[in-house]
Parts: C-alpha cells; structure tokens; sequence
C-alpha cells in the first residue's frame, strides 16, 4: 500500500527549512487534526532518526534506532499521520501492511519486495535506501491467540519482521545486498483488548497520592495508562518483537468537536474537496456549521473515528450532485440542516 503522492507535497521553503521537530509538527498539523502526542512523538523520533545518521556519518558510531508502535482506536488518524509524515521526510520511505504480509505463504519474498520499492523509493542508492523509514500498519493483526498453536501465520510474520527490525542483510537479486541496521520502523494498530490489559495491570498503583490533588491523580491516571511491554505479550505479540518498539505512542478518540474540525480544517478537507468539485461545475457550495455538528454527532455513534465522516457527507450531497450537472442556472447551493432539503439558488432569482 503506497501512499498516494496525490497531495501537495512540502513547500520549497518547508524542504530548505531544518526539519527539527517543530516543523515536522507544523506540517502534520495541516493535515491531521489533534493526536498532539504522537505527532510529538513521530517528529522527535524523525528528527533524532536523522540526527544519528548524520552523527554516525563523521564518527561512524553504532547507531541505536528507537522504533516507533503507535496504539490507537480505528479511525483516529495512524495511517493518515504515517502517510502525511510520508511526504515530508527526505529519505526513502514505504508502508507495508501486516494483514497482507500474514496472509501471504512467502514473508520473505514479500520483505525483500518491500526493501526493494525502499530502494526504488531511493533512486537505486543503497546507502540511501539503508537509511529510509518503514511503516508497517495493522501490526497487531500479527497476534496469536490463545489455544492456537505456535507457528501460526502472524507469529511466522513477527520472527520474519523481527530479523529486519533488529539489523540484518536483506539480499535482493543475485547481487546486491541491503543492511536494515539503520532503518527506522514505525508500526501502528489498533489493538483492540489492549485498553482491558493495560488497565488490569496498575504499576503504579502503589505510589501514595494525595486522593485530593487533581494534580497527582492526573500522573497517576497517566502513568497507569501506559502501555507496558508486558501488555503487549499479554495482547498476543511475542516478546522479542514488543522489545523491539521501545517508543509507543497512543492516539486519543476523536471528540465530537474534532470531528466536525476534520470535515473543514484540513487543506484537503472533505469539504474543501466537494467545494471544488462543485466550483468545477460553476457552483458555490455553502454548509453552515450547524450541519458538521450534526454529522458528527452521527459519526462519533458510529465509533468508528473519522472514518464514516466522508460516507456520510457524501450521501448528503448525492441529490445535489445528481442535480447540478442538468440544471447549470443553479449557482449555489446551500445547506442549513442535514434534516432540510439544501436550497439551490439559481441565476436571476
Ligand atoms: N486526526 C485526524 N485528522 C484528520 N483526519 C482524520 C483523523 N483521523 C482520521 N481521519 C480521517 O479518517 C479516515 C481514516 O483515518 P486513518 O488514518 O486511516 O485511521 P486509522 O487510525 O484507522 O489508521 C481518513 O480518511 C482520514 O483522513
Ligand atoms: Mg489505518
């Protein structure tokens, strides 16, 4: 699964900015609405990812990479912020998706294709493709179950997975060879039990705080909701590979207010998208406010984050879009209420 190139890829002046953190950030922001915490985390991991490279350029030092596992509900924007984060970087980078991988009979083959497309993605430069950055989704489908025997498909994917993940020589065709050592690997899912795991095991339970300090409650409820290694093995991922993603980043529910964001905020906002496609047709396309408040009242029902927001936008306009190309004295349209037909203002009225 490539990421579509599609989208406005960074500004000349964002390229010949220093990517620090901030800017990284900045740059997701525009694209991906809240999950300050792993933004955060994704652009320091980036930043610092880079920062070794260079390092280990002049001293030729051991580079130690931190792995990154983002946890977080459906929905809430993992592949999305992966994607974005895609286009900004300057070194190679591909995704991979691990449900695919577990169902294919040959992992290996299908890991080498994935260095592969990372050094198409770096021109054929070697040492470039041994610097770029793999995002591997849908992570903790790789789990096994309980009762299931051992070697099942998603354990096989996590041994295979595991040996590039640590460093190891990739050989593709008969005569090049790729050293994964510095690859940066982002792995993302959604985990679902994790929270009941996560929540059973208090490791800090035992730290006295005042029951009356809001303040200490707050760092005791977040340190309870860290995700520990051990829940990971609970959860079904095999130790060797959760010790491998020391950096773990969760994604928060979106809130009804942040959904109603996403449908207007982003530069390539659903809405900014049917504006366009209406303004093609010579139509001015007007939805008050009150109306994204009402989709995502239905969306966070539906509990699957942002993901139902476009279904149900789009079903909202069919009548217009139906309409419009016919009918080329309607100039604007405007909706007040998901519950009201939109008005279709036409010339000379
Ligand atoms: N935080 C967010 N900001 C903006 N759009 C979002 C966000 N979260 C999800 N979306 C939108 O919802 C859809 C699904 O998001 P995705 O990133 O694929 O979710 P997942 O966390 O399951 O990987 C995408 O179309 C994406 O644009
Ligand atoms: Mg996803």
């Amino acid at each position: 699964m490539e990421s579509p190139n599609s989208q406005q890829a960074p500004s000349q002046s964002t390229s010949a900015k220093k990517l620090t953190p901030s800017v990284i950030a900045h740059y997701l922001n525009q694209y991906v609405v809240g999950q300050d915490e792993a933004k955060k985390t994704l652009s320091v991991a980036v930043y610092s990812h880079y920062r070794k490279i260079g390092k280990q350029r002049q001293s030729g030092d051991e580079n130690i990479k931190s792995n990154i596992l983002l946890i977080g509900p459906t929905g809430t924007g993992k592949t999305l912020l992966c994607e974005t984060l895609s286009r900004i970087v300057r070194v190679p980078f591909v995704t991979a998706n691990a449900t695919s991988l577990a169902q294919s009979k040959y992992v290996n083959e299908e890991i080498e294709a994935l260095m592969l497309r990372l050094l198409d993605k770096a021109e054929g430069d070697i040492a470039k493709a041994q610097r770029g950055i793999v995002f591997i989704d849908e992570i903790d489908k790789l789990k096994s179950n309980e009762g299931e025997e051992r070697g099942t498909s998603g354990e096989r994917v996590q041994h295979a997975l595991l040996k590039i993940m640590e460093g190891a020589v990739v050989r593709l065709g008969s005569t090049q060879i790729l050293d994964t050592t510095n690859i940066l690997f982002i792995c993302a899912g959604a985990f679902v039990g994790l929270e009941g795991i996560t929540a059973t095991k208090h490791t800090y339970g035992f730290i006295s705080v005042d029951a009356n300090s809001n303040d200490s409650q707050k760092i005791l409820a977040r340190l309870n909701s860290r995700v520990k290694p051990t829940d990971l093995f609970e959860f079904g991922l095999i130790p060797e590979f959760a010790g491998r993603l020391p950096i773990i980043a969760k994604l928060q529910d979106l809130s009804k207010e942040q959904l109603v964001r996403i449908m207007v905020e982003p530069r390539n906002s659903i809405y900014n998208q049917f504006r366009e496609i209406l303004m093609d047709e010579g139509v001015e396309l007007d939805i008050e406010h009150e109306v994204f408040r009402q989709i995502a009242e239905m969306a966070f029902e539906y509990k699957v984050g942002a993901r139902s927001l476009r279904g149900l936008f789009e079903e909202m306009l069919t009548p217009v879009l139906y309409q419009v190309p016919d009918q080329p004295d309607i100039r604007k349209v405007v909706i007040k209420s998901l519950f009201e037909e939109p008005s279709l203002i036409r010339k000379e009225e």
